[in-house]
């Protein structure tokens, strides 16, 4: 089992900046540390091409660990104020979409001290029914329910109210009216004695406390609240529905303490109240906002067209934005350090983990012609992926056995570290967060090869090849846009660039445009639109709208994303599709078996005689990898003029020989028919496409994730390296190319 884990505070860190790691241990008391170059994370014996270098550091050798937890689960919390303190009679309410009510007791609005029973929780009980909960600060803790178990994802009007003069408790549940089913309302009373918590209040949670004495929350609610509100004295049912449905309750009602509008400073962690005491809250592990309220009509799709038909938000007892844990130790990169990918390498009794980074230049300086871009977007949308083992066809689709690793079943067995874009929550929405401040197992050295560590098959052949380069990351292009690439005479993508947020795009367009190269080194890129915030550093959020290769669905309704309003989904149906970018795009998947490349009549065009330089005219390309053993594999893409191929794009080279189980991509037809096979359907191909850009620069595209898999080849000795230097050694070359007059 797992018995250390870590992560960092960056992943694009600056030679001359600092670096903080984060480590918890389960079990060991001590751990040793080692600073490590990543050079190539392929640890299958049967490659032997596994290549790390440790490099001095102060942080190496061995340190005293400890266990640090995580508080994962959404919720929202407003501090600790006097006009809660005071309650006497009270009523709570809010409009409530369970989508978990039978999971046990889960807090709505709270404002509870767990030590000495004090305060008030409106929540799901143990049966599935709304109920109010108070308590005295004696220990006398008094639960009236409805008795009614509410019914999953439908809307309910839901209260709760205290007379402190009596102790009478009235509870009450009234679902939305809807036409073509009628659900049961419930209402009941009973009595109990409330002393206020002296707490903060807190939605979609209980208060609790973590092992190492942080505040936190327990028993979190799945589902969306809506108009949460707070008022003194003892409210009857016309009043309760008559603020619930109000934007501004504060003018039709006198009592009001406080009044939540959850659809203002959506993308925020802010929630704001509408009230006369301005209690204002913020969130917590990045619940999903900008969601459908329980008046949505469906007129708008948009939140920002249509706010008061978005005040919900969406919580899960699974999200995690930040593990907060405490610093184990800082590292202080020096500033002649070499920019490249790095880790820590953490070792406890017989268990061994990796922090894996990366290193940027100096700020305003480049060490090299070549930049890789480290794709930490889509590192980030794969991050602690849980699909394989939850999706019932996972194994037909991916057409292998599903394998565990000791790190799957330390996650199966630790929800709260959180789940990647791929999953669904424990409720079963979409996952639409995925963040960098937690324990990412499946981002290092020596796990499989896909994404990261595929990546890592071509830093083992540019450090085999002696070809310089520095490394930078989707953020950098994110943050910076063009000016980070500019520097480079070329630049270089993994294996498997998918999730771009619209400043990537636009950088890296602006970059083609001018006098840069690309080299596209991969499959199934440039897909998604995702997003990023300063708001939240270190997060991505992403809606799969509409269609495409989806892991999950989206909600209907949902499709704009929260940190920025634009609208979600693929790049293609955004009209920026990645044929329009680098000439080609994704059209077939299948993981079982990869094919080869052969060369095209184009490929004996003078403009790409370099590419072929020592590959004889009828050499078959790519027939060996460690990826399906073959060149094109795995997620392949190829040209469509359609979709914006630039007239002046050469296909040098086209694959055969994909399995019956590579199928074409939802995305390419409109209707599904038989023959959509790699056996049988000409589609399926992957497209080795070259063409210059106005300004001098030029782009290479394999189209395939598998490519990178052959690299490494008879110790780098093979057809696929030997064309990929060629083009390599040509783009950084400074002369400029030159885009053809005539197209075609
Ligand atoms: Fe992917």
């Amino acid at each position: 089992m797992k018995k250390i884990l870590g992560y960092c505070d960056d992943w694009s860190a600056v030679a001359g900046g600092t670096v903080s790691f984060k480590i918890s241990t389960y079990g060991p008391d001590r751990f040793e540390a080692t600073l490590v170059r990543v050079i190539c994370g392929d640890v299958d014996p049967a490659h032997g091409i596994f290549q790390e270098e440790e490099i001095d550091a102060p942080l190496n050798g061995e340190h005293k660990g400890h266990l640090q937890p995580i508080d994962a689960g959404s919720y929202a919390v407003v501090p600790q104020s006097s006009s809660m303190d005071e309650l006497g009679s009270f009523t709570v309410q809010a409009w409530v979409f369970p989508t978990t009510p039978a999971k046990g007791e889960q807090g709505i609005i709270t404002n509870w001290q767990n030590d000495r029973g004090a305060g008030f929780a409106l929540m799901i009980d143990g049966s599935g029914a709304i109920a109010l909960r108070v308590g005295d600060k004696t220990g006398k803790v008094s639960d009236v329910s409805t008795g009614v178990p509410l019914a999953e994802r439908r809307w309910y009007l839901v209260s709760g109210s205290y007379d402190s003069g009596t102790g009478e408790i009235t509870v009450r549940q009234t679902p939305v009216e809807a036409t073509l089913e009628k659900l049961l309302a419930g209402e009941a009373t009973g009595t109990g004695a409330y002393s206020s918590a002296s707490a903060p209040l807190m939605f979609a949670a209980f208060p609790d406390i973590l092992s190492d004495s942080r505040p936190s929350s327990a028993r979190h609610f799945n589902g969306k609240i809506d108009r949460p509100r707070l008022s003194a004295g003892v409210l009857p049912a016309h009043d309760i529905a008559a603020i619930a449905a109000d934007e501004g309750p504060s003018a039709r009602h006198d009592g009001i303490i406080g009044a939540w509008d959850f659809s203002q400073v959506i993308g925020t962690h802010d929630i704001c109240d509408t009230g006369p005491h301005g209690l204002h809250g913020r969130t917590v592990n990045l619940p999903s906002r900008g969601c459908k309220g329980y008046n949505w009509t469906g007129n708008e799709q948009n939140f920002r067209h249509a706010p008061h038909e978005y005040g919900a938000i969406h919580f899960h007892d699974d999200d995690l934005y930040d593990a907060g844990w405490e610093t184990t130790f800082s590292y202080d990169i020096p500033k002649d350090f070499k920019s490249g990918a790095y880790a820590v390498r953490l070792r406890a009794d017989d268990d061994e983990s990796y922090v894996t980074f990366f290193v940027r230049p100096p700020k305003g300086k480049t060490t090299a012609k070549l930049a890789f871009l480290a794709s930490t977007v889509t590192y980030m949308a794969y991050s602690n992926y849980h699909w394989l083992f939850h999706e019932r066809f996972a194994e037909v689709t991916e057409a292998f056995w599903t394998t565990l690793q000791k790190t799957d079943v330390f996650l199966q067995e630790h929800n709260e570290f959180g789940l990647s874009t791929y999953d669904n929550h424990s409720d079963h929405s979409g996952v639409r967060f995925a963040s960098r401040l937690r324990p990412i197992l499946n981002m290092a050295p020596g796990t499989p090869c896909w994404s990261f560590n595929a990546d890592t098959h071509i830093l083992g052949w540019l450090e085999n090849q002696n070809i310089d380069y520095d490394v930078l990351t989707d953020e950098d292009l994110h943050n910076e846009g063009v000016a980070a690439l500019e520097p480079y005479t070329a630049v270089l993508t993994g294996t498997h660039p998918e999730y771009y947020t619209t400043p990537m795009l636009e950088g890296l367009h602006q970059y083609i445009e001018g006098k840069g190269r690309l080299i596209y080194l991969g499959g199934n890129g440039f897909i998604w639109r995702c997003a990023m915030s300063d708001n939240f550093p270190g997060a991505i959020e992403l809606r799969r709208a509409e269609d495409g290769i989806r892991y999950r669905n989206e909600e209907p309704g949902e499709y704009y994303l929260e940190l920025t309003g634009e609208y979600g989904g693929l790049w293609r149906r955004l009209g920026l599709p990645p044929q329009a970018l680098v000439g080609v795009g994704t059209i077939a998947c299948g993981f079982d078996r990869s094919g080869y490349y052969r060369r095209t009549e184009q490929s004996f065009d003078p403009r790409v005689a370099f590419i072929f330089n020592g590959i004889g005219e009828d050499e078959i390309i790519g027939d060996f990898g460690f990826l399906g053993d073959g060149a094109s594999g795995s997620e392949i893409d190829a040209t469509d003029l359609l979709m914006g191929t630039p007239a002046q794009a050469l296909i040098v080279a086209r694959s055969e020989g994909h399995s019956a189980n590579t199928l074409i991509c939802p995305d390419e037809i409109g209707f599904h028919y038989p023959a959509m096979d790699g056996v049988q359907s000409p589609l399926v191909r992957a497209e080795m496409t070259f063409f210059e850009s106005p300004g001098g620069g030029a782009v290479f595209s394999v189209g395939s994730i598998a490519w990178a898999a052959s690299l490494p080849h008879n110790g780098y000795d093979n057809n696929v390296s030997h064309l990929t230097e060629n083009v390599m050694r040509r783009f950084l070359e400074v002369t400029p190319f030159k885009i053809p007059a005539t197209p075609g």
